[in-house]
């Protein structure tokens, strides 16, 4: 039996693999388990958007290869999605490429620009794309802890100069998962300065880009000044549309970048059904009617888990984005042991922060993918562990 190369045997475990297992059998013992763990709420797409599907299904066309180019309406439902939500103006076939998730563009990325010995720039904790991908490219993941003293952003002038030298990508995500926390402005200003000085790229993760709450609108990387020369930017309709299983989202920015990540998609994929690419369309054209109705579901799951936090002893920020809460593992316990006993103990699953990087330890996740009647009462629950 050959043995996997290097590369792979140097990828860490998946977090929360061995979870679905223990779920089924504290479920079968007959506990009544609230899943606060994968950030997938059970919430319906836009019904134009199934519809779409239903309508395209049968359209012989749309069940041809979509190769990289895939369906031209959805580039230029892309385009004008950033035009209108952002003011930024792309070409939709140099600067746009379709995806078959923001995953899919993240993780084939390194395959274009990492030489072995190259090192990656990368929160942790972070979702674990950039680290898989990096690794299995050759290159070295550089994790930096996203720490509340630093409002959980990565300091950049922090990182040693003899990585930096050998960095090719800075992957950054705000708004942020799983901390939650977002970027001000100069941050941004400040990663494409220290991009653009060093020549690294800077892949921009804003999987949660329509999530903002009190208020709050997150920004595209594009918007700022310098951005084009440096960045790429991931877009999914995972999140805002409730559509994790679908698979579609965006790449957009240097059109070079665009152009190696394409040939490197390429030989590696042949491209999203064009039908699925069609219900995004329909997506996209639904955001303005449909997408501020389901951010705000999520904004009473937040206030109501965050209030219940709180009343239980918890000490919590309140996010402005996001679907997920950071909380504190109260009395310094290892966040994994925590999280064993909240399932073992109250039947609610939480995602330990040191499952997703050494950086993440001493905090817990709550994903908000439940009713705030079903949040408040997973949250009494965790209050009933901590004590
Ligand atoms: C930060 C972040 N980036 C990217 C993704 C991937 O999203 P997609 O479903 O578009 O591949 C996720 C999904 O959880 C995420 O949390």
């Amino acid at each position: 039996m050959p043995t996997p190369n290097a590369r792979y045997r140097a990828l860490p475990p998946f977090p929360l693999s061995g979870m679905a297992a223990k779920r089924r059998e504290i479920e079968a013992a007959g506990v009544d388990v609230i899943d606060l763990g994968a950030g997938d709420a059970p919430l319906d797409p836009p019904p134009t958007v199934v519809e779409k599907l239903r309508e395209v299904a049968g359209v012989n066309r749309y069940s041809r290869y979509a190769f990289q180019s895939g369906l031209a309406d959805f580039r230029e439902a892309i385009a004008h999605f950033m035009d209108v939500r952002f003011g930024v103006s792309v070409d939709p076939w140099k600067e746009v490429l379709p995806l078959i998730g923001s995953k899919d563009g993240l993780a084939h990325l390194p395959f274009a620009y990492i030489e072995p010995g190259d090192a990656a720039i990368i929160p942790d904790p972070g979702y674990q794309a950039y680290l898989g991908s990096v690794t299995l490219a050759g290159g070295e993941p550089h994790l930096v802890a996203l720490r509340p003293e630093h409002d959980f952003l990565i300091p950049l002038d922090g990182v040693p100069a003899t990585v930096v030298d050998r960095s090719r990508i800075l992957y950054l995500n705000y708004p942020n998962n799983p901390t939650a926390a977002v970027a001000p402005d100069d941050y941004l200003r400040e990663a494409i300065g220290f991009c653009s000085e060093h020549d690294i790229i800077l892949a921009h993760d804003n999987a949660y880009s329509e999530f903002g709450f009190d208020g709050y609108r997150p920004r595209s990387i594009l918007e700022f000044e310098g951005a084009r020369d440096v960045a790429l930017e991931f877009h999914s309709l995972s999140k805002t549309y409730n559509m994790t299983g679908w698979r579609l989202g965006w790449a957009v920015g240097n059109a070079d970048m665009i152009g190696a990540l394409t040939k490197v998609k390429t030989f590696m994929d042949t491209g999203q059904y064009m039908g699925i690419q069609a219900a995004g369309v329909a997506a996209l054209e639904s955001w303005a009617a449909w997408v501020p109705g389901n951010i705000a579901i999520f904004e009473r799951r937040r206030d109501a888990a965050s209030a219940a936090l709180s009343q239980a002893g918890f000490d919590v920020t309140v996010p402005k984005s996001t679907m997920y809460l950071w909380v504190p593992v109260p009395g310094g316990e290892p966040s994994e042991v925590f999280a064993a006993r909240a399932l073992d103990q109250e039947g609610v699953i939480v995602l330990p922060g040191g499952a997703l990087g050494a950086g993440g330890e001493g905090f817990f996740r709550i994903a908000l993918t439940v009713d705030p009647d079903r949040l408040t009462e997973a949250v009494g629950r965790l209050g009933r562990v901590a004590r």
